[in-house]
């Protein structure tokens, strides 16, 4: 779908999902993530950069298990996170729009929990590639968790740990050449609408990721 047709779409309120391909599983346990290797951060940081072009090519499970784990797995025996949150409130939550199905990260069992069975991707951004690219992850705040933080400060925090996490996939993204963008340019209530959120769960952010469509030279 292009921009223009999503940005009118959009207006009157109709940037709906897709209907899923294939048959999506309720909950799809992830292999164990794979904590060791990769880049040296130091040539991470060197690598990292925004692409928007991508391969249609799916992520396979382990490679999606890693990333999620990068993104914001959970590191300690105490139940910490590779991203950090005020107060350790723990506020994100990183839901997978994959062509099956649209899921919710648990870190803490390291599974995916279907949360709409449809094709979401399209609804994840305005730019036309979130749809063809094979993962795009949303990012959601749930303010019920941010009790102890001043009301006013919430939405701030909040946005500021999934920056954290959106710098943890840019550096998987750059140790595994995967391409990788943050995007703010979203419909945000039609991604709402599609995750089937509460009152209490903001959109912040999504970020496409796959193979680049040209592999780097
Ligand atoms: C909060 C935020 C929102 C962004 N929103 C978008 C977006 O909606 N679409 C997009 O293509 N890039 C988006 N970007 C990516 C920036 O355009 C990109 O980081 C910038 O051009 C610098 O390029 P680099 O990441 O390769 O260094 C966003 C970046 C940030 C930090």
């Amino acid at each position: 779908m292009t921009t223009l047709t999503k940005l009118a779409l959009g207006m009157m309120g109709a940037l709906r999902p897709k209907p899923a391909q294939g048959d999506p599983a309720t909950s799809i346990s992830l292999p164990p993530p794979v904590r060791q290797g990769g880049l040296p951060l130091m040539e991470a940081l060197a690598a990292r950069h925004s692409s928007r072009e991508f391969a249609g090519k799916p992520l396979p499970l382990p490679l999606l298990s890693n990333l999620l784990w990068a993104a914001y797995g959970t590191n300690r025996a105490d139940g910490g996170r590779t991203a950090p949150s005020a107060l350790n409130a723990q506020e994100i939550d990183v839901f997978v729009a994959l062509p099956a199905g649209a899921y919710r990260y648990d870190a803490a069992v390291n599974q995916l929990h279907l949360v709409a069975a449809s094709d979401l991707r399209s609804v994840t951004g305005y730019q036309d590639f979130v749809d063809e690219a094979p993962l795009d992850l949303v990012y959601v705040a749930d303010h019920a968790r941010m009790g102890l933080v001043p009301v006013a400060q919430r939405e701030s925090y909040a946005s500021a740990a999934a920056g954290a996490i959106a710098q943890n996939v840019y550096l998987f993204a750059a140790s595994n050449r995967l391409a990788t963008v943050i995007r703010a340019w979203i419909d945000r209530t039609a991604i709402a609408d599609a995750l089937g959120l509460t009152h209490d769960q903001q959109v912040l952010l999504s970020q496409t990721v796959g193979y680049p469509k040209k592999p780097a030279s």
